[in-house]
């Protein structure tokens, strides 16, 4: 079967895949589903034709320096040929401009961009853009999404801005001065993220009923935050140093009453700070320094008298949780009944040669704490080393445990699935022994502190990774008669090995273990929907935490609840509304669009696949071995020869 036809019965199915179409850049394909969407904005008036628009194209590209990507040339047709340009369905003017990561440097220049005036989403982001913007592109009537992110843009962030403007994101680059009290005027806006300039004063007091999304943090802003901005988190506003008042701390010499007025607000802000005498500063920044020294003493002692403690235990003689401090032995042998030791079960092929008093008396360092209980890894005294996973809240009873391992240890062997070796059941305590291999968890690799020698996970990394945990889960989908599933599928649950071999753990525990006791933030962002109310995991809802785990590899965005905020970033529903509101490519890991080798392409194919694969019906979803077949194809058609196919192309396309 061909990649086409699995990518049009997988498509046919579903209302979203449906929807998905129109990501295809082949303009053939979204002509049906774009044309509904453009009925809607009929009102826009035919300004210019399409020559107009190319010749603005042209200028711009001659006018900026940039890298190989841009492939505009004036004798290929500008709709269908021309990478990042997007056509109204009439092909009479140009709507779209997304150029993110094609080598752009220097100004913007003027007179060109400007002349799109049917433009509506503007993406030059992740570019080397300098200098200011010019006036007449961010005054585009028709424009409401400008997104210029990751440059290093300079210069007042410009006052005439489209009253159309949706979603304005100048994140990432240089500019300063202050924030133009013209926002106000911009009451569609729905995000607003000026994070990492150098923008300085106060914040003007914008009060805008659609606003959902702001981030002002890492700037050098000052005074208060208007209070029809208080609603937002602390984390729009981190990083700078000189802004108070909620959800930031206090203003020093504030009332603790709640902050004035809004009508009398603006003044206040504006003379707070000159009020301020400098004798006054210093005392603040003097009391500040004291704090943080003895807030540092503190901690010293802290560690110190854990070192302590820890190299007390140590001398004892090797205990099971020795280096994880507080309660030796305790960790996870406090429950195991004397009378019931060494029952501990090994399943067949495994080579361990210990028992549940060896095990115990190892010496334990805690690996992790998951959903299911702490993983520890343990040294035994002859050297051997494995994990140990100490299950909490096991609702079922002895058979059924029994059972449920013997139906996970019968799994034959594969590369990609870490085989539990052993398990131990007591009235108290349940532990399972998987093999010990030095590995980083996806979840670390991705999300975690990056060394600055180490680079970020590249995209034929991802793809790599994404299939081997296919396989995996397909090994133990086809593996367990049809009757296991997964369970647990995320990014923490993926061990990676230095070369990124890529193997999954911790699965078909989810029958066993109470799903109702507050399951963690983490596992609810994996979560396919169906089973938040049938408690049931299946293979359909297998597909649907790949799904995620797909979205998490492109996205670089973790499904997890953002510190102090109670909402889980659902990423399906995210890449949704991004995709829907025609910022496809804006869902996209920086990391990757950095990369100058990136075929945007294929990150929108794998986007398709997940979004399949995270379909709300459970039959919609397409099963782990298409899922497979459709990751394996996807890059083939072009990968090697894409010049010789872009030939064929060339001649084989009818000129009309
Ligand atoms: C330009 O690049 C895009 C995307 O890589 C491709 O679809 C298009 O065919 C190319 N156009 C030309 C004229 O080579
Ligand atoms: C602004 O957007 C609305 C739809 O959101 C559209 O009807 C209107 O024509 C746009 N204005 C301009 C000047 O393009
Ligand atoms: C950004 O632009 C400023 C001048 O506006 C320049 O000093 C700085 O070196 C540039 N930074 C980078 C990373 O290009
Ligand atoms: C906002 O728009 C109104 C009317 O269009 C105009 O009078 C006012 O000056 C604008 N405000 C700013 C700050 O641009
Ligand atoms: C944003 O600014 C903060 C504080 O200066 C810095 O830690 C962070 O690395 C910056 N992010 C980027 C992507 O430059
Ligand atoms: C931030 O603003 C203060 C005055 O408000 C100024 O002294 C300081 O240099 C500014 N810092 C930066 C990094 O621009
Ligand atoms: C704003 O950006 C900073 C980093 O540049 C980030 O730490 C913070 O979480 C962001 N805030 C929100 C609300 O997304």
């Amino acid at each position: 079967m061909s990649a086409e036809e699995i990518k049009a019965r997988c498509h046919s199915g579903s209302l979203r895949i449906i929807l998905e179409n129109k990501l295809f850049m082949d303009h053939q394909k979204i002509s049906a589903s774009f044309t509904l969407l453009f009925l809607l904005f009929t009102a826009t008036p035919v300004r210019s034709d399409l020559n107009t628009d190319k010749q603005a194209l042209l200028a711009f590209a001659a006018a900026i320096p940039h890298g190989r990507k841009l492939n505009w040339s004036s004798d290929t047709p500008v709709c269908s040929l021309w990478v990042g340009v997007r056509c109204a369905p009439d092909q009479n003017h140009v709507i779209g401009l997304r150029l993110p990561g094609v080598g752009l440097l220097g100004p913007i220049p003027a007179n060109t961009l400007g002349k799109l005036d049917a433009l509506q989403v503007l993406s030059l982001r992740s570019n080397g853009l300098a200098s200011n913007i010019p006036p007449d592109v961010p005054s585009i009537p028709s424009l409401h999404s400008l997104f210029l992110q990751h440059n290093n843009l300079s210069g007042d962030i410009p006052n005439l801005l489209t009253p159309n403007l949706t979603f304005f994101d100048l994140s990432y680059n240089s500019f300063v001065g202050e924030i133009p009290l013209e926002i106000q005027n911009l009451t569609h806006l729905t995000a607003l993220y000026l994070q990492n300039n150098s923008l300085s004063g106060t914040i003007p007091d914008i009060d805008l009923p659609k606003l959902r999304h702001l981030n002002l943090s890492f700037n050098n802003l000052t005074g208060y935050i208007p209070t029809s901005l208080q609603k937002f988190p602390k984390e729009s506003f981190l990083g700078n140093s000189f802004l108070c008042g909620s959800p930031l701390d206090q203003c020093p010499g504030a009332s603790p009453a709640p902050s004035p007025a809004p009508t009398t607000q603006s003044g206040h802000k504006k003379s707070f700070w000159k009020k301020l005498s400098l004798k006054a500063i210093i005392a603040i920044a003097v009391g500040g320094l004291a704090l943080i020294v003895l807030v540092v003493t503190v901690l010293l002692l802290c560690i110190l008298r854990k070192k302590d403690r820890e190299d007390n235990g140590a001398s004892k003689g090797k205990s099971i949780a020795g280096s994880a401090g507080e309660k030796p032995k305790e960790e996870y042998s406090s429950g195991v009944q004397e009378s019931e030791k060494n029952k501990l079960f090994f399943f067949e092929g495994c080579s361990y040669h210990f028992d549940l008093e060896d095990l115990l008396r190892a010496s334990a360092e805690v690996l992790g704490k998951g959903s299911y209980g702490t993983t520890y890894k343990a040294v035994l005294e002859d050297g051997t080393t494995v994990v140990v996973k100490r299950l909490k809240e096991v609702v079922v009873g002895k058979r059924d445990f029994e059972q449920q391992m013997e139906m996970i240890g019968s799994i034959k062997p594969h590369p990609n699935v870490a085989p539990l070796r052993s398990y131990y059941y007591s009235k108290d305590e349940k532990l399972l022994v998987y093999d010990y291999i030095p590995s980083s968890s996806l979840s670390g690799v991705l999300h975690g502190n990056r060394s600055p020698g180490k680079p970020p996970l590249d995209w034929d990394s991802r793809v790599k990774i994404s299939l081997a945990v296919a396989r995996g889960i397909a090994h133990i989908h086809a593996e367990g008669g049809g009757r296991l599933a997964h369970g647990n599928v995320k990014s923490s649950n993926v061990l990676l090995s230095q070369e990124h071999d890529a193997s999954v753990t911790d699965f078909g525990l989810a029958p066993i273990m109470s799903t109702a006791a507050s399951p963690s933030r983490v596992v609810v962002g994996y979560r396919a929907p169906e089973t938040i109310e049938t408690k049931k995991f299946t293979q359909k809802s297998d597909i649907y935490s790949f799904g995620v785990l797909l979205l998490e590899l492109l996205t670089g965005k973790a499904p997890i609840q953002s510190p102090g905020r109670d909402d889980v970033v659902d990423l399906p529903k995210w890449v949704q509304s991004v995709v829907r509101e025609e910022w496809t490519a804006e869902v996209f890991d920086v990391e990757l669009m950095r990369s100058q080798n990136i075929i945007e392409e294929e990150l929108v194919q794998v986007l398709q696949i997940a979004m399949a694969c995270t379909a709300r019906v459970p039959d919609q979803r397409p099963n782990i071995e298409e899922v497979i077949r459709l990751l394996e194809e996807f890059r083939q058609p072009d990968s090697e020869n894409r010049p010789s196919s872009e030939k064929s192309k060339d001649s084989v396309a009818p000129t009309p």
